[in-house]
C-alpha cells in the first residue's frame, strides 16, 4: 500500500488532487470512505481541534487506522487546522498521518518559529519510528469556521506572496503549503471569490513543494479544475459535508416522525455524504 507522501507524489505527477474531508462523527467517515473506495482512490480524513475533542482522539486514530489496516487502503488522517506546538504533539503521539499547525494569525517570524518546532518534532518521531509524518502550514487569510456565512469576510483580499512562501517553506521544511489564493473556509451566501490560478503557479514555482487548497466548499468547478492544474495535490471540503448531514436528517426526522432506530435516522446522512464526497473526487480527478 502506498504511504500519504507517495500518494501526493502522483497526485502532483497526474495533476489531480486528493480528497481531504472533515469528520465529527462515524457516519461522516462512512460516508466519505464509501465514496473513495467506490473510486478507488486514496483519501485524507480530517478533524480540526473542535472535531476531534467532540469524536476523540485516541477514538478517531484507532478507527482510521483500523479501515486502513483491515482494508489495505490508502485512507490517512490529519490534524486539521491546530493551533499549538502541544496539540499538533498530542496528534502526532496518538498516530496521525499528518499534522497542520496554523498560527497564520501570527507573525511570519512567530509562525515560522512554531511551525518549525512542528517539522522537527514530525522529523524526530518519524525517525525513532519508521513513521512518515507530514507537516503543513499556512501563510496569508484563508479564514475560520466551516460555516454558513452571509458575505465574505474582511481580509479575504489579501493573498500570500510567492515571495513569502519561498522564505517560510524555507524557513520551516514544512512538506505541504497552504496559501491565501482566494478561497476561505465555509459556505457564503453571496458566493465565493475565485481562485488566483495564476498565484499558485507561482508559488507552487517558488516553494517547490505540493500546495493544499483550503475552504473548498461551495468553489465553482473551473477554480477547482484550474487551481489543480496550477499545483494543488490536496483539497479541504468540510462545510458541504456538514450541510448535507444536517439537510438529511432533517429530512429524515421529517420523514420518519417516529422512527428511533439511530441507524434508520442517520442512513440517508451516510448516503447524503457520499454523494456530496464522490462527485468531489470525480472532479478533483478528472472522471465523469
Ligand atoms: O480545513 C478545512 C477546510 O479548509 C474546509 O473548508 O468548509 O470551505 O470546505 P470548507
Ligand atoms: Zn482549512
Amino acid at each position: 500500500m502506498k504511504t500519504l507522501r507517495e500518494c501526493i507524489k502522483e497526485a502532483e505527477e497526474k495533476h489531480v488532487a486528493i480528497g481531504h474531508f472533515n469528520i465529527s462523527n462515524l457516519e461522516a467517515l462512512h460516508g466519505i470512505y464509501n465514496a473513495a473506495k467506490k473510486l478507488n482512490l486514496p483519501v485524507i480524513i480530517g478533524v480540526s481541534e473542535g472535531e476531534e475533542k467532540f469524536a476523540g482522539l485516541e477514538e478517531v486514530a484507532t478507527l482510521v487506522k483500523t479501515l486502513r489496516e483491515k482494508d489495505s487502503y490508502p485512507i490517512f488522517l490529519n490534524a486539521d487546522h491546530h493551533a499549538s506546538f502541544e496539540s499538533v504533539k498530542a496528534c502526532i503521539d496518538e498516530g496521525f498521518d499528518m499534522v497542520i499547525i496554523d498560527n497564520a494569525k501570527l507573525s511570519f517570524e512567530e509562525n515560522a518559529k512554531v511551525t518549525k518546532q512542528c517539522v522537527d518534532y514530525a522529523r524526530e518521531i518519524s525517525k525513532n519510528t519508521g513513521r512518515d509524518i507530514l507537516v503543513e502550514a499556512e501563510l496569508g487569510f484563508i479564514g475560520s469556521g466551516s460555516v454558513i456565512r452571509d458575505e465574505i469576510p474582511e481580509g479575504a483580499g489579501v493573498l500570500t506572496k510567492p515571495e513569502d512562501a519561498k522564505k517560510f517553506v524555507e524557513m520551516t521544511g514544512i512538506d505541504l503549503f497552504a496559501p491565501s489564493v482566494g478561497s476561505i473556509h465555509g459556505l457564503i451566501k453571496t458566493g465565493k471569490p475565485h481562485i488566483d490560478a495564476l498565484l499558485v503557479a507561482e508559488i507552487k514555482k517558488a516553494t517547490g513543494i505540493p500546495l493544499v487548497l483550503h475552504g473548498g466548499s461551495g468553489l465553482r468547478n473551473e477554480d477547482f479544475t484550474n487551481a489543480i492544474k496550477a499545483g494543488v495535490s490536496i483539497v479541504h471540503i468540510n462545510s458541504e459535508i456538514r450541510l448535507a448531514y444536517r439537510e438529511a436528517l432533517e429530512q429524515a426526522l421529517k420523514d420518519n416522525p417516529s422512527e428511533i432506530t439511530p441507524a434508520k435516522i442517520l442512513q440517508p446522512a451516510v448516503d447524503a455524504i457520499e454523494k456530496v464526497v464522490e462527485a468531489r473526487l470525480k472532479l478533483f480527478n478528472g472522471i465523469n
